[in-house]
């Protein structure tokens, strides 16, 4: 079998980690191919090298754009790319431009597409995501659902008898990399009771106003906050002359995900906008607030590990609410989601 996956911003590329590992042990002919939607080293060369992720078969070289544009190249590239591969299968990620334009171009070309990350939903139909995940659902022909709750959305729009629960990749790959992590890279940079942040969503950032209460709240907050500035909130603060080192408030560079998850098991909780932290911080129990009005990851809000801030002035009491629970509940899977993803493919 020859399965084609197509990826180009940084969570897909912790999503890919397992499936290549799982398709090497299955004798998959697996071929990569990067669309360059994130194209700087640490959103995306990074990854592959810690990860140990073969490098890409085909690179696109799209970068940044409208969304109009970004996608339109991805899609007028991906024709050659689909007619030189010739997959059994093409697999796409999550919900970013990159997915929808990989999902588009497959179909039209025959191809049969699998959606890995299948069946979430805010149902915010203002988030760019949004869109891209239900297109890619109902055009994909195999839907591989991270929860029982993505597949009771897919049932729900009666796409049941494509769905597959596999469990959550994101899981395979905190569990191993976890186990290897070292000391938090922070601890350099700040004391050793601190949040970590991250604010890189366009319903955050893209909004001076907005963007500038976000970073005024973090700034004075009861410990320090070391914000892991994605490119996207580094240009918008820019553009809007808010200060993202202020106060309580620490801007710096974003990290490898070996040293992203050191960081976050070492901190005080997480703040952010970013779905796979949201996880990532409730699988290392550790309090997350994520400041946005709705999540995919409802079960980390119903185990009490998660809560959302609809506004900024929701944060400070969010960060500083009692430690939940302890719990063992498992809703994003066993850590062997990759390999069940392989077996559904190769048994289709
Ligand atoms: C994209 C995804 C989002 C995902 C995020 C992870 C879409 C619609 N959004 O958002 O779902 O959570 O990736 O990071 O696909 N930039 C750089 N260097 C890069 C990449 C981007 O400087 O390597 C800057 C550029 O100014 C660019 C901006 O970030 O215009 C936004 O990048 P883009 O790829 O459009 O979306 P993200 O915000 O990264």
């Amino acid at each position: 079998m020859r399965l084609v996956s197509v990826v180009g911003a940084r969570p897909q590329f912790v999503k890919l980690a397992p499936i290549a590992k799982a398709a090497t042990a299955a004798g998959v002919d697996h071929v990569i191919v990067h669309t360059g939607q994130h194209y700087d080293p640490m959103l995306s060369d990074v990854f592959f090298q810690d990860l140990g992720i073969p490098a890409p078969d085909s690179h696109l070289g799209v970068g940044s754009g409208t969304h109009g544009a970004q996608t339109g190249q991805m899609l007028a590239a991906l024709d050659d790319v689909f007619a030189q591969w010739r997959p059994d299968w093409v697999l796409v990620y999550g919900d970013t431009n990159s997915t929808i334009a990989a999902t588009l171009s497959a179909v039209k070309m025959h191809l049969p597409v699998a959606h890995l990350e299948a069946g979430l939903r805010s149902f915010n139909r203002r988030m760019p995501e949004e869109h891209n995940r239900v297109l890619a659902d109902h055009a994909a022909d195999l839907l591989l659902a991270p929860t029982r709750v993505a597949v009771d959305h897919l049932a729900a729009e009666g796409l049941a008898s494509r769905t597959v629960l596999v469990g959550d990749v994101m899981t395979d790959v905190l569990l191993e990399v976890a186990g290897a992590a070292a000391g938090s890279p922070l601890e350099r940079v700040a004391p050793p009771d601190h949040y970590v942040a991250t604010i890189h969503r366009a319903e955050n950032t893209d909004d001076p106003r907005r963007l500038r209460l976000i970073a005024e709240t973090l700034a004075q907050l009861d410990k320090p906050v070391v914000l892991l500035a994605h490119p996207r909130v580094v240009a918008r603060a820019a553009e809007a002359g808010v200060t993202l080192t202020q106060g309580t408030l620490i801007a710096h560079a974003p990290l490898a995900y070996p040293d992203l998850i050191a960081a976050v098991r070492a901190s005080a909780g997480v703040i952010t906008d970013s779905g796979g932290l949201q996880k990532e911080a409730f699988l290392l129990r550790v309090p997350c607030t994520t400041v946005r009005t709705e999540t995919e990851w409802v079960e980390t809000v119903e185990l009490g590990w998660n809560t959302l801030a609809t506004s900024p002035a929701e944060i400070a009491a969010s960060v500083t609410r009692p430690r939940p629970a302890d719990t063992d509940a498992t809703p994003y899977g066993d850590g062997h989601a990759a390999e069940r993803v392989i077996r559904e493919l190769l048994a289709r």
